[in-house]
């Protein structure tokens, strides 16, 4: 019977190479809708900035925003290409900050940043570049609407709201009005920033967190639905990829996942892939398995009852044991309260390598259409700057990714480079701000 429930679950998220396909194919006709303007589940945002030169020098901070942790930094670009100096703190949000209202949330960063200033004091002005990463409608580099909160973030006041003039007034409330906001950005386009400050075959970045999203650089031609004024001939453009929702293999489980969540009906690529969500998805399957007698001796352990309650760095715990008893997973089962038999670790495990599998090959096969609608043969490099705690912690899930590169392409795959550019959203937003205060 377990084995027979496993095959079932394996049958339920399986990806077939068509269906990558296919897929792929649906994507870039997303993407194409979604650049002419047209009914699209791509946004395919402008972001009003193309790659640096490199020679971008001076001193600019950073904010970042968009997960539990803040972060804050000051860096020194040299203007040489050359590793840049950077002073760094990190500050967390509460629950609370991140679901009552804009001037809680917005209070909260301006203290941070004051507490930074006075800790790293430096006088004059100073320049900041805005990591924002939720989807914003832009209309310059510093000028943005909130379209809609993702990833459970729900604070009031501030959809539809330029969230550069809601910061400006938190830092003059603050006291800290010799900081001068100066530009805006997604943390996919920080990320493509910084990969392509060190890499110039940089040309898409890509977060894999606690939600994921791609951006990439395209002919500013082919954006042909309106946007506002800007002169050179590529363009960065937020794809808010984690939203697209055609073709996806979608399951009962990510049905249950969907219309229990804060936004149901949206974001569906990312709930199938991004750590905000792997956890919960696993957390159904053990309570499917329970009800059907086939885990835990037919009850749910605590640990997996509360929704939300088993989150993904837990998945990254159990995937971390790969040894035939899965000695480990029972040892960390058992620190959240569960004794359990070897063969219920085993089946947790497997449980939670088919979910994440499947988001692997889905997060590769979204990141490879975005490169083949330019370039379909695959003629040139293209470094991919990823960061996130998916990407960068999460065991094999990269290997994974770059298995399905080659399932995809064969030899071709050889051209996609996956670089991990740690705090790319952050040193990206100063970079942001360099290349947009020249
Ligand atoms: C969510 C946001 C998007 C962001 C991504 C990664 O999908 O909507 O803007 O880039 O998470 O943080």
């Amino acid at each position: 019977m377990r084995n027979e429930a496993l095959a079932g679950l394996r049958d339920s998220f399986a990806v077939s190479p068509e269906r990558l396909r296919t897929l792929t194919g649906a994507f870039q006709a997303e993407m194409r809708r979604g650049l002419a303007g047209e009914p699209s589940s791509l946004k395919m945002l402008p972001t009003y900035v193309d790659r640096p030169t490199g020679r971008e020098r001076g001193s600019f901070l950073a904010l970042d925003m968009g997960g539990t942790n803040v972060r804050i930094l000051r860096a020194e670009l040299p203007g040489d290409r050359t590793a840049p100096r950077l002073i760094s703190a990190q500050f967390s949000l509460s629950r609370e900050q991140i679901s009552t209202d804009a001037s809680v949330l917005f209070g909260s960063i301006a203290r941070f940043i004051g507490r930074f200033l006075r800790d790293h004091a430096r006088p004059g002005p100073q320049k900041l570049g805005f990591t924002f990463s939720f989807a914003i409608r832009q209309t310059s580099i510093a000028r943005g609407e909130l379209i809609g909160w993702t990833k459970g973030w729900t604070v009031e006041g501030v959809v539809g709201r330029d969230v550069v003039e809601l910061l400006r007034r938190s830092l003059e409330a603050e006291g800290a009005g010799e900081v001068q906001v100066v530009s805006l950005n997604n943390d996919t386009t920080g990320t493509l920033m910084a990969g392509a400050y060190r890499d110039p075959d940089c040309d898409a970045g890509c977060i894999l967190g606690t939600g994921t999203n791609i951006c990439y650089r395209e002919r500013t031609a082919e954006i042909r639905k309106p946007i506002g004024p800007y002169d050179r001939e590529f363009m960065v453009v937020n794809m808010e990829s984690g939203n697209f929702n055609v073709a996806l293999p979608r399951n009962l489980y990510d049905e249950a996942l969907d219309s229990r969540s804060e936004n149901p009906g949206f974001q569906a690529e990312e709930k199938m892939v991004s750590g905000k969500y792997l956890g919960e998805l696993v957390r159904l399957v053990v309570a499917d398995f329970c009800s059907r007698g086939v885990l835990f001796g037919g009850r749910v352990p605590d640990v997996f009852l509360q929704p939300g309650g088993f989150g993904s760095e837990r998945l990254s715990e159990i995937e971390a044991d790969d040894g035939p008893e899965a000695d480990r997973v029972r040892a960390r089962l058992k620190d959240w309260g569960v004794e359990a038999e070897a063969e219920d670790a085993r089946i947790l495990r497997e449980a939670s390598r088919i979910v994440s599998s499947r988001a692997a090959r889905l997060a590769a096969a979204v990141l490879s259409a975005t490169v083949t609608k330019n370039d379909p043969a695959l003629a040139v490099d293209h470094v991919l700057a990823m960061d996130g705690s998916l990407f960068e912690k999460y065991p094999g899930f990269r290997a994974r990714m770059e298995d399905t590169f080659r399932e995809l392409h064969g030899a071709g795959a050889g051209r996609l480079r996956l670089a991990l550019v740690p705090d790319g959203s952050s040193f990206g937003a100063a970079v942001i701000a360099a290349v947009s205060s020249i």
